[in-house]
């Protein structure tokens, strides 16, 4: 694992929802830069997966079960890592998965259960983790915060109020936590990612249809969507002394989606359909 220079040597990290996808990826690349990483997270078996896979490459990593829907679970995964290696310096709060179909739709349809579900795995844990982690960073001269939000923490669509609502309030708390902890020597950033195709949007979304996968690259000026990797190496430097007068900013990693006149992208993808006429539509 050491090819040259490791940018988070003796560092120690937790990464939500670090089984796999965005966090699975996120994991790796943390413990090939040198950090002993804490994966938390509510599939074990994913996890272990995992966790085996980063010290197959020569890692430092242990898993943890843990909602950060809960408290309880928030407060025992920084406890876990603290105690394990007796500091923390590196959170990255990107566990979430929709699971509730109440909490699809707009505010006709999502149920009340379903916001507070929601807002709690997408929000209340960025809160809470940072009530538990930022003492310990305190105490370790300083830290780096990243949380996940999403393209559509700046941009917004139609079918999820949830989402929607939760990844621009991501954006929030970030600048808020950056300006109360920067005296602290603490950075706080978001990364907006575009879509990325995690193993599992491959196999729920694009294998059965690569030809919608095309289409879908259309929308980005690279051609193409992300790699959990793209993610995770945006995770990484945030993370290090390379980033060390960067803080309060939600990082767009979209291959250039947000950046594009919608009029200019319609005409382009209403092209793409006349010449790929048998295109299946992704939704
Ligand atoms: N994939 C994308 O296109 C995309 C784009 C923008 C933002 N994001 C965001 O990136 C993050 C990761 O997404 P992904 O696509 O890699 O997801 P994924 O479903 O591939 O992985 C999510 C991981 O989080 C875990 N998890 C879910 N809820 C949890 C909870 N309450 N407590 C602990 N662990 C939990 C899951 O078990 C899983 O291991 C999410 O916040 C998502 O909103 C994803």
């Amino acid at each position: 694992m050491t090819n040259g220079r490791q940018r988070l040597q003796d560092r120690v990290a937790i990464v939500t929802g670090g089984a796999q996808g965005i966090g699975g990826a996120t994991a790796r690349r943390l413990a090939e830069e040198g950090a002993k990483v804490l994966i938390a997270d509510v599939d074990a078996a994913a996890a272990a997966a995992n966790v085996a896979r980063i010290r197959e490459a020569g890692g430092t990593v242990e898993s943890l079960t843990a909602d950060v829907g809960k408290h309880d679970d928030i407060r025992g995964m920084v406890e876990d890592a603290a105690g394990r290696w007796g500091r923390l310096d590196v959170l990255v709060n990107n566990a979430y998965r929709v699971q509730n179909p109440e909490a699809s739709g707009g505010a006709e349809e999502v149920s009340e259960g379903a916001w507070d579900e929601g807002m709690d795995v997408l929000v209340k844990s960025m809160f809470l983790a940072a009530k538990h982690a930022v003492p310990l960073m305190r105490r370790a001269g300083g830290g780096a915060i990243v949380n996940i939000s999403s393209v559509h923490g700046l941009l917004t669509a139609p079918g999820a109020l949830v989402y929607e609502a939760g990844k621009s309030a991501v954006i929030g708390v970030t600048r808020q936590m950056a300006c109360e902890y920067g005296p602290a020597g603490i950075r706080v950033n978001a990364i907006c990612p575009g879509h990325i195709v995690t193993e599992r949007i491959q196999e729920r979304m694009w294998d059965a249809n690569p030809g919608g996968l095309r289409f879908f690259e259309q929308q980005y000026p690279l051609r193409r969507c992300g790699r959990p990797v793209d993610i995770a190496n945006a995770v990484v430097f945030l993370c290090s002394e390379e980033a060390s007068f960067i803080t309060g900013q939600a990082l767009v990693v979209d291959g250039g989606l947000t950046i594009q006149l919608q009029e200019n992208l319609g005409v382009h993808l209403a092209h793409y359909i006349q010449e790929h006429p048998d295109t299946q539509l992704p939704y």
